[in-house]
């Protein structure tokens, strides 16, 4: 089975050609980060903008690259949920084209539930797992029962970590995306300040880096003379603490030991190494995808598409993109 993949929720524009036996055909993705860094982040109009004129110019290089004809493709897959609402409009709306044009069923799938899947490209999942989605607009914890069926454990009461990760970067005088920009600068510094692990000793599984963020201005404040890198190594390292110590927490809650963790954020160096370490001491199963597919990209719409595809769970084509349905929800409704 092959799909083409359309991923716009946010902003990279990423098109993708994907088999269930021979994996990756194809992979595209034109990041859009150099025209939102002078605004400090991305600004929605400009987003599917870019979009709009890049979508077309994109799949004829995809085409190209790959030898792969659009002809080919058994379905169209393509991110319903959530995101900036113009840049899905431009995706999905490319994406029904195709599947009308070459008469081939759509494929709907839910961004988060896509970061999940990026963790699966060369192994199949094993059930239950629990998931940790790490990215500029989420930090949720999920147990996944079964394809489809998502718990929630617990989620960000205000900030996202990389939205945190792109705030702080910016009070340091480091260009948006931040978060990048954070982990090289954190490699030559050192762990010098100390800052808060906000909430590990709650009960539940929820999160909040707000105040971690207002801490980093107030060490500015109080340490003009703090150098940058330090200030990143002490922020990197209650990021990644934090994060830790409830992804510990959710596994002793459920006994599951299985574990992934996907989105933006987990392409940061210092948590791959933590997680790595840490789980491996403890004896639990830990995937991550390849850190060019933890930030947003197509071949892990393709890849969360394949398996509902093989599901038989299609969409009709008048489907509508919506800026933020729940991935419990979402996997409920298609199922
Ligand atoms: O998953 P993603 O590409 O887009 C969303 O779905 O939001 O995540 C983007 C976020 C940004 O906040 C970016 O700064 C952060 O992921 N990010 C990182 C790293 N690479 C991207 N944060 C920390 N370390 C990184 N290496
Ligand atoms: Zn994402």
């Amino acid at each position: 089975m092959k799909t083409l993949a359309v991923e716009t929720s946010c902003d990279e524009t990423a098109l993708a050609f994907f088999d269930s036996k021979k994996g990756i055909l194809g992979n595209i993705l034109l990041s859009q980060a150099e025209k939102h860094a002078p605004f400090g982040g991305v600004v929605p109009e400009l987003s599917a903008r870019e979009h709009t004129r890049n979508l077309i110019p994109l799949l004829d290089r995809l085409i190209k690259d790959s030898g792969v004809s659009p002809e080919e493709v058994n379905f169209v897959s393509f991110t319903l949920t959530p995101g900036l609402i113009l840049s899905l409009v431009v995706g999905v709306s490319f994406a029904k084209a195709i599947a009308y044009t070459l008469k081939k069923p759509l494929v709907p799938v839910h961004h988060l539930e896509a970061h999940i899947y990026s963790a699966f490209m060369q192994e199949e999942p094993e059930y239950p797992f629990l998931a940790l989605i790490i990215s500029g607009g989420h930090t949720d914890l999920f147990l996944v029962e079964s394809f489809s069926r998502y718990v929630f454990l617990g989620g960000t009461l205000d900030d996202a970590v990389g939205e945190c990760y792109d705030k702080v970067a910016r009070m340091i005088g480091l260009d948006y995306p931040g978060g990048p920009a954070i982990d090289r600068l954190a490699q030559k510094g050192r762990n010098l300040y100390s800052l808060p692990r906000p909430m590990v000793d709650s009960k539940d599984l929820n999160f909040s880096f707000s105040g971690l963020k207002t801490a980093v201005m107030h060490l500015l404040e109080k340490n003009p003379e703090a150098k940058p890198q330090d200030i990143a190594a002490s922020f990197q390292s209650a990021v990644v603490e934090t994060l830790l110590l409830k992804s510990l927490k959710a596994v002793e809650l459920t006994g599951v030991k299985r574990f992934v963790v996907a989105g933006g954020v987990s392409a940061n160096s210092h948590l791959r190494k933590v997680f790595r370490k840490e789980f491996l001491k403890r004896g639990i199963k830990l995937c991550i995808p390849p850190s060019h597919l933890s930030t947003d990209n197509a071949l892990m719409v393709a890849r969360a598409g394949m398996e509902r595809f093989l599901k038989g769970i299609t969409a009709p084509l008048d489907v509508n993109p919506l800026p933020n349905q729940p991935l419990q929800e979402f996997g409920k409704l298609w199922s």
